[in-house]
């Protein structure tokens, strides 16, 4: 049941049934101060009970109960004297295990729906008596055909008109060796911003019915995540591929924590960098941090293997060889020069990617971030794994770099993709191309951070046309190179906007590529969202 997270703190496990928003749970548990971990929908009761949970969640999932192969759950976890909550379809389907009726609900709901709140104790203490929800439902829960025993235990907490059971207790009480149940049931969604009050209704979930203390805190994770590195690693020597982005930045900078001088950085100059990049990793790690760090200047290399290439598949596919192989030349020389005893090697796995990889839960989409994986080292390295950032979203592991004393700039840095500016030069990719799209990158972000935008955008980068077109300089006729603006706002880089910026912003941006930068002479600002786009152009 994914890696071994928690670390015997209070832990909140959210059973997915296939819901869009289950990681969202899981993020809005955290944000509350409670670790919460999402597992598959049907593992078994035992497993749970052996997690020493404070609270189970049931997520919501686009299936209707009565399908068939519908996702269900072991009806034992309602004997574990765990309480539950049930969102949307989490909730159908235990009423569904409890003995209630699920039914078509005569009005289907999507979208904000006004619910009367009926009782304001446990989940929905403090809340107005008129609330605003995010209801998604086709299906809903009806007690009328329940037996006897189920219809005194259930209280009616919140409806609307058309969803007399928008919110629902069952409270049974304890049996022999049954502990008592606290199951409450949610039709609408609590965990999405489209529901004002989600956020206190999942902290009384947490504090008032699961009794939690909130001892998720990043500073006392970091402390943990350090002795759990330094136990594995011993004395043996660490090492970490170092890229420059948030990730492996924070991975590095945690390890040193842990191991100071066992761990030695690498870092692959691949001549596809943005300007003076090098420079700004080797002074952050090596100059200010200390820490071991080894420069591969493969230029020529990842150039040369470019050559005369113009498929952005192809152009991944050589650079993620290329990688591979001088990583491994490094590794190689460290290890001599260390004396044969490197045996981990670091990286920046993230939950996100334990989930979509499909070593997570159930309904996963793996497969889609494959071509994300360029730049990144094969499974099957003669080195052992540490991946301490493993349970972490990547809001958290900006947190754990703020405490870690990693400089801001790093911390709110936006994604570079693994290929690098080689997919941003669309088309035969040259080093002089190169050094025009470095020049109109530079001006674009110098322009971003003085109008102060980095960080309400989540990436911003020009990309160089194979288009030339016609311009008049001065008494001349230009017949020049076309470079796009893109910039987007994201919550996850699965689906993005583009950002609406200041034309002033734009405008400036626009006259000082032209002015500063030989060989453009236009620039275009792109404005498609993803989907049907994607945020880079290649
Ligand atoms: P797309 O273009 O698919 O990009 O909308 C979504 C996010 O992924 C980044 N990206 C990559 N990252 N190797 C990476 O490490 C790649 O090959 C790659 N392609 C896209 C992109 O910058 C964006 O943040």
């Amino acid at each position: 049941m994914g890696s071994d997270a928690g670390h015997g703190r209070e832990t909140v496990l959210i059973l997915d049934f296939g819901s869009q928003t289950a990681q969202l749970i899981a993020r809005r548990v955290r944000e509350a101060g409670v670790f919460s971990m999402v597992i598959r929908p049907e593992t078994p009761a035992e497993q749970i009970a052996a997690r020493k949970p404070k609270g189970i969640i049931l997520s919501g999932g686009p299936a209707s109960v009565y399908d068939a192969g519908a996702p269900t759950c072991d009806p034992k976890i309602f004997e574990l004297g765990v309480p539950i909550l049930g969102i949307c379809y989490g909730m159908q389907i235990a009423s569904k295990l409890l003995g209630a009726q699920v039914a078509k609900a005569e009005h289907r709901e999507f979208g904000r729906a006004s619910v009367t709140v009926r009782d304001r104790t446990g989940l929905l203490h403090a809340l107005p008596e008129q609330a605003t929800v995010w209801m998604s439902h086709g299906d809903q829960v009806s007690l009328d055909g329940a037996g006897a025993e189920l219809k005194s235990a259930s209280t009616v907490l919140a409806s609307t008109p058309t969803c007399p059971l928008a919110a629902v207790r069952i409270a049974r009480h304890a049996r022999g060796d049954v502990p008592a149940l606290t199951f409450y049931g949610v039709q609408f969604h609590p965990e999405v911003t489209h529901t004002p009050q989600g956020a206190e209704i999942i902290e009384n979930f947490l504090y008032e019915v699961c009794k939690c203390a909130g001892d998720w805190a990043m500073a006392d994770y970091l402390q943990t995540a350090i002795e759990t590195v330094r136990t594995r690693v011993g004395s043996s020597r660490v090492l970490c591929g170092l890229s420059g982005g948030v990730d492996s930045s924070v991975v590095a900078a945690l390890l040193h924590r842990a191991i100071g001088e066992q761990l030695t950085c690498v870092f692959v100059d691949n001549g596809l960098l943005r300007m003076n990049e090098r420079q700004f990793v080797e002074h952050t790690f090596r100059d200010h941090f200390r820490m071991s760090l080894v420069t591969a200047d493969a230029e020529a290399q990842f150039l040369g293997d470019l050559a005369g290439v113009t498929d952005p598949q192809e152009k991944r596919r050589r650079i993620g060889h290329r990688f591979i192989e001088v990583f491994n030349q490094e590794a190689a020389k460290v290890v001599q020069a260390k004396g044969g005893s490197v045996r981990f090697l670091a990286q920046g796995t993230l939950y996100p990617d334990v989930i979509e990889s499909g070593h997570g839960h159930a309904g996963t989409s793996a497969g889609i971030k494959l071509h994300h994986n360029v730049g990144g080292l094969p499974k099957d390295m003669a080195f052992e794994l540490v991946e301490p950032l493993r349970d972490l979203f990547k809001d958290e592991v900006r947190k754990l770099g703020e405490v870690l004393g990693l400089p801001e700039k790093l911390v709110w840095r936006h994604p570079f993709p693994g290929p690098g500016l080689a997919v941003r030069v669309l088309g035969e990719v040259t080093r002089e191309k190169l050094d025009v799209l470095r020049s109109c990158d530079r001006i674009l972000l110098d322009e971003i951070h003085a109008a102060g935008v980095y960080r309400s955008t989540s990436q911003v980068f020009a990309v160089l046309l194979p288009v030339r077109s016609v311009g008049v300089m001065g008494d001349g006729r230009t017949y020049e190179s076309t470079v796009a603006i893109r910039a987007v706002t994201t919550e996850d880089f699965m689906t993005a906007d583009w950002a609406r910026l200041d034309y002033e912003l734009l405008a400036r941006v626009s006259n000082r590529i032209i002015n500063e930068v030989r060989g453009v002479n236009r620039v275009v600002y792109d404005i498609s969202s993803k989907p049907p786009a994607t945020i880079e152009w290649e």
